[in-house]
């Protein structure tokens, strides 16, 4: 099987499951030569070696098992993580919750944060790479994540700032930190989602219990009542007014929210004090 042919099978299996057939077939050819996309289009004729491995790695594709499940790493912000089954994919969206979290940072001159639900560790390597004098301890209930997180860290140079452990939510944490920051699981219970997401990313990372703002709620009340600063959380499109209302009832200083680049609510920035 030469490349051409290889991409035109490939691109015809992944027609009903991939909305850039085309594109994915050469993304995962390339990863399977270990070569670029250009390499496929300069050597169209070349015989591609293992071509039943690469039929394999196309089947995982058809079956709406994410990309970057089958290739084992995720691109985000100026990055690549490494992720596996077990570990949520971070979104392009969550970049945002970095930009913003970081603006308050570099303001007020913050040293020590806490991340609740560290996944792949998206969230507090970046700001780690940001800010070398920042101190981070980023919690998550389940063990793969922290396991990969570890990992990211360590491959990325930033393993020293990140403490990572084992806790529902910030039990475990009795240090005082000035702020918190969390993508926590927040889609509701009963939500349709797409087969890619359903059937392959953990259910830890995704659902936030019957009405899907519920640990979001449960988040705000715990940075109020330990009287820390500062909360950055990502959430979603559609939970802005019942979010607003909460913080209403809880009382805080103030609350911004912010969209993301589809112009959605995307998230909220909270001072307590
Ligand atoms: C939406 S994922 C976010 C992962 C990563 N921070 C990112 O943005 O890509 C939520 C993470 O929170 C973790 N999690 C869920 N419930 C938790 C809880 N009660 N306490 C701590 N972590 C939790 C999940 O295991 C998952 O890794």
């Amino acid at each position: 099987m030469t490349v051409t042919q290889a991409l035109n099978w490939a691109r015809e299996k992944l027609q009903t499951s991939c909305e850039r057939p085309q594109f994915e077939a050469e993304l995962l050819l390339a990863h399977h030569l270990g070569k670029d996309r250009t390499y496929l289009i300069l050597h169209p004729d070349e015989i591609v070696a293992d071509a039943a491995g690469f039929e394999r790695l196309v089947e995982r594709r058809a079956k709406h098992e994410p990309y970057e499940y089958i290739v084992g790493e995720a691109s985000f912000y100026d990055v690549h993580l490494k992720v596996a089954p077990g570990v949520l994919i971070p979104r392009p969206e969550t970049e945002l919750l970095i930009d913003h979290a970081a603006k308050i940072i570099e303001r007020e001159k913050i040293t020590s944060i806490a991340e609740i639900g560290v996944g792949s560790g998206a969230i507090s390597i970046i700001l780690a790479r940001k800010f070398p004098h920042l101190h981070i301890i980023a919690t998550d209930i389940c063990d793969i994540p922290l396991k990969i997180a570890a990992q990211n860290a360590k491959h990325l140079g930033v393993s020293e700032q990140i403490e990572l452990r084992k806790s529902n939510l910030l039990d475990e944490v009795s240090e005082s930190v000035e702020m918190v920051v969390s993508n926590p699981p927040y889609i509701a219970q009963d939500a349709l989602l797409e087969a890619n997401v359903a059937h392959y990313e953990p259910k830890e990372a995704l659902f936030g219990g019957n009405v899907g703002d519920e640990l979001l709620k449960q988040i705000i009340l715990e940075v109020k009542q330990r009287r820390i600063k500062w909360l950055a959380c990502e959430m979603g499109y559609d939970q802005k007014a019942p979010i607003q209302a909460f913080v209403n009832e809880v009382g805080v200083k103030s609350v911004t929210f912010y969209k993301d680049l589809a112009g959605l609510d995307r998230g909220f920035v909270i001072a307590f004090e």
